[in-house]
Order: C-alpha cells, then sequence, then structure tokens
C-alpha cells in the first residue's frame, strides 16, 4: 500500500445488502421456548428474523452485499485497496473472513482485515475507512458488516434467542477532493460493560473442550437490562457528538440510521435528540439484530427506498458489546437511483473457496433444522426489489463524488 499525500474527502459511493431466505417468526420461537409474539414485539419489536441456509457463511453473504456495493458504485472489485469487515461470527477463528471475501469478488490489490467490535463493528469500520481515505493511504475502501448469529444462539434460553437474525450489508467509501461524506465521527469504548455481552468460551481464556461444550459456553449471553440501560444512555450522546463534531445540530439532520436492536431503545434515541420518530429509520421488526451487519442492510434500504436523497445529511449510530459505540454524521452525494445496480448480483454467481481437505459438520442447530427445511414463500429472494420504483431509477445517474 502506498501512501498518497492529498487531502481528501471520504464519500459513500456505492451500498449493498444481503438477506438469506430462511424467516425465523415469533410464531416458530413460541414453539421452541416459553415466550409469545405479544412479549416479543411489545418488549423489542421484532417480528422475525433471516435464517442463514446451512451453504451459506458470513463470508458467503458478505461478499454478495460487497458485490452489490461495488456495482453501486460503479467500479471494479480490483478497484478496491482496503477491505474492513466487522463481525462477531466468522467463518474460521483464522484466516480473516475479510480475506475470504477478497478472493471471492475477485480482487487481488487490496488490504483485507476483519474488525471485532460487536455490534458496533460497522460504525468503526467506517470510520478506519474514513481515516485511510483522508490520510491519503487508500482510494476505495470495501466497509462490510456481516453477521450470521444464528449459529451462536443458545434456543432454550428466551432472554438471548429472540433477538438476533442473520444477514450482510456493505459500503463503498471513494476518495474525493470534492466537500462531502463523512462529516463528524464519534467512537467510544467502555470496558465496564465487558461482560454485559459476551461469548465465554472458543477463545484462549477458555479454548474449547468437551467441558465448555457441556457448560453451553460456545453462545451469546447478555444482561438484557444493563444492556438496555447502557444503549439508551449512550446512542443519543454518541450521535449528538457525531453531530456536533460536524459543526451540525440534530435538526439538521434527515434521517438517523441507528443499529437495530430494540424499537424501545431507537425511540430513547429520538427523544435523546429530540426528534420524530419519521427521521429514524427502523427495520428490526423484519431482521432483529444483525449486529454488525443491521446498519449497512438498514442503510442499504433506506437509500433504495427513496429515504434519502442528494445533500441530505444522515447519522449513522450503533452500540454493542465491549461496551462499544460508534456514530458518523454524513452528507449524501450520490443519487440513490444507483442502488437499482446492485440488485443484478445474483447470490448465485457468488463462490466462496472451500478448504481442499476438510469439510464442516452440517452447521445448522437442531432448533432451526425443521424451520429451515420447510418450502419458502418463493423460490426467489425478490427482497432487494423496490415496490413502485419510478422509471428513472433504472437509467442510474453518475456518482459526481467518484475519482478513480
Ligand atoms: N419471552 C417472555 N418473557 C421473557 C423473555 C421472552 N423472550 N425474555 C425474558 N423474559 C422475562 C424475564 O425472565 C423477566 O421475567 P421476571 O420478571 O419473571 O424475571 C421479564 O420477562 C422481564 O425481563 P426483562 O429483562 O426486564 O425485560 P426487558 O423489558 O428488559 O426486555 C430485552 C428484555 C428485550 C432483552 C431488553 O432488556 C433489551 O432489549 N436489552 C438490550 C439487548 C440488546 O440490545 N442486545 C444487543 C447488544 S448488541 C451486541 O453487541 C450483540
Amino acid at each position: 500500500m502506498t501512501v498518497d499525500s492529498r487531502p481528501r474527502y471520504a464519500h459513500l459511493t456505492g451500498w449493498g445488502r444481503y438477506a438469506p431466505a430462511g424467516i425465523l417468526t415469533n410464531a416458530d420461537l413460541e414453539r421452541m421456548v416459553d415466550t409469545s409474539d405479544e412479549w416479543i414485539v411489545s418488549r423489542t419489536g421484532i417480528r422475525e428474523r433471516r435464517v442463514a441456509a446451512a451453504h451459506e457463511t458470513t463470508a458467503s453473504m458478505a461478499a454478495v452485499a460487497a458485490l452489490r456495493a461495488i456495482a453501486v458504485a460503479g467500479i471494479d472489485a480490483a478497484d478496491i485497496d482496503l477491505i474492513l469487515l466487522g463481525t462477531l461470527t466468522p467463518d474460521y477463528w483464522m484466516p480473516a473472513t475479510a480475506a475470504l471475501v477478497k478472493e471471492a469478488i475477485g480482487n487481488t490489490k487490496a488490504t483485507a482485515m476483519d474488525l471485532a467490535a460487536a455490534c458496533s463493528g460497522f460504525v468503526y469500520g467506517y470510520a478506519t475507512a474514513q481515516a485511510y481515505i483522508t490520510s491519503g493511504m487508500a482510494k476505495h475502501v470495501l466497509v462490510i458488516g456481516a453477521e450470521l448469529l444464528t449459529r451462536f444462539l443458545d434456543y432454550t434460553d428466551r432472554n438471548t434467542c429472540i433477538l438476533f437474525g442473520d444477514g450482510a450489508g456493505a459500503v463503498v467509501l471513494s476518495a474525493s477532493d470534492e466537500p462531502g461524506g463523512g462529516l463528524g465521527i464519534e467512537l467510544t469504548t467502555e470496558p465496564q460493560g465487558a461482560y454485559m455481552i459476551w461469548l465465554p468460551s472458543g477463545g484462549s481464556k477458555s479454548p474449547p473442550s468437551a467441558a465448555t461444550i457441556a457448560r453451553g459456553e460456545h453462545y451469546i449471553r447478555m444482561e438484557g437490562r444493563e444492556t438496555y440501560r447502557f444503549a439508551t444512555r449512550t446512542l443519543a450522546t454518541t450521535a449528538l457528538a457525531a453531530i456536533e463534531h460536524a459543526g451540525l445540530e440534530p435538526d439538521d439532520i434527515s434521517l438517523i440510521i441507528p443499529h437495530q436492536a430494540n424499537i424501545r431503545i431507537i425511540e430513547a434515541v429520538a427523544k435523546g435528540l429530540d426528534l420524530s420518530m419519521d427521521r429514524m429509520f427502523v427495520n428490526v421488526d423484519r431482521y432483529g439484530n444483525t449486529s454488525a451487519a443491521s446498519i449497512p442492510i438498514a442503510l442499504a434500504e433506506a437509500a433504495n427506498s427513496g429515504r434519502i436523497k442528494v445533500g441530505d445529511r444522515i447519522v449513522i449510530v450503533a452500540f454493542g458489546a465491549g461496551f462499544t459505540s460508534g456514530a458518523v454524521a454524513i452528507e449524501w452525494t450520490v443519487d440513490p437511483a444507483r442502488g437499482a445496480l446492485g440488485e443484478a448480483i445474483s447470490p448465485d454467481s457468488v463462490h466462496v473457496r472451500p478448504p481442499l481437505d476438510w469439510d464442516s459438520v452440517d452447521p445448522i442447530p437442531d432448533a432451526l433444522a425443521e424451520i429451515l427445511a420447510r418450502p419458502g414463500p418463493l423460490p426467489l429472494d425478490l427482497s432487494d426489489v423496490v415496490p413502485g420504483e419510478p422509471e428513472p431509477a433504472a437509467r442510474p445517474v453518475a456518482s459526481p463524488a467518484l475519482q478513480r
């Protein structure tokens, strides 16, 4: 990687998402644990979440979202010079999942690394990408959030298994001399919350063994109330700090895209910023909490559904295990109609190379096997299609921010 010292701005030029076709509803969960649709909806706002199929991995979902974002940005995958992938559910402990994604998208020159900041992983990645671009160390950075959480949940623990789902989202940030893009950034880490959301075993403190499996220590554990308190305390202040760093006020922000963990937490952010709920983007009802994938999925949906236009100032804001939190205030500079270009990428065209002489055990948790075996409502995943898209959306204009 060479250093180019020109001053630059980091524009958001591409976005894409991938949601696996399998759906786990609250009614399904009612059959697994002592819960109810009414409890889940009233306490969290979640109605259903996506579940990856046996052939899918964090890398495969990430690669689809990445190729969609690259198509929207109007560049070749080969142009990407840095890949940052936020995840807490990598394909393997090593190599980095970002390295598998690099190969799957057909890139040969990028530096590729994973970033561990739990649900804040995408925002931390975005901030890191911005730093690389504005320092002249990169021109086009792919930032991905991808998670396959349903394989790390205890489907006898009603406190956690109702909350999480699978998916991936990605953006391309591109260098430009024109002002715009990321304007203000705030990142925080509060380690006193380190054991409020954690996965006890599998690391060097407690390597995998028959005993750790018997003790159920390879599943996510969470102190829900403490996490809720942290989130409601921190999200609004983190967003506000990013807005202030940008020299703006909350009322200048047309859309907040918060981490999709719980509708009550999102309502608390709106209240904390004194903004109405129509300025908050919400899709937690359809995906649950997809951790690092939640914001880039929401961002792509917001852009593709007409919620963002050129010149808008938006804020992405997340919190997660660590405790981490982060926010970026962004000036949107690219025609949102370019989102249609991502839809041409089919998940079937993406291939992550498997190891030569090894295959995994069946990765699907027993509790989900029956749900995944049932026929889906449609043979094709049409979830990226924007209903009623106006005709001009099919003819996107060139991205003004893009510099090859
Ligand atoms: N169905 C029915 N009852 C339940 C369920 C369930 N699925 N889960 C818990 N309960 C019960 C509890 O056992 C408790 O019963 P009790 O009063 O008899 O003890 C009661 O419901 C209330 O439990 P609370 O934990 O107080 O419920 P709360 O209103 O706090 O909602 C929730 C729980 C939804 C988990 C909430 O605390 C929350 O959203 N916390 C934040 C979680 C989060 O966002 N985590 C992601 C972090 S991001 C990352 O990095 C992974």
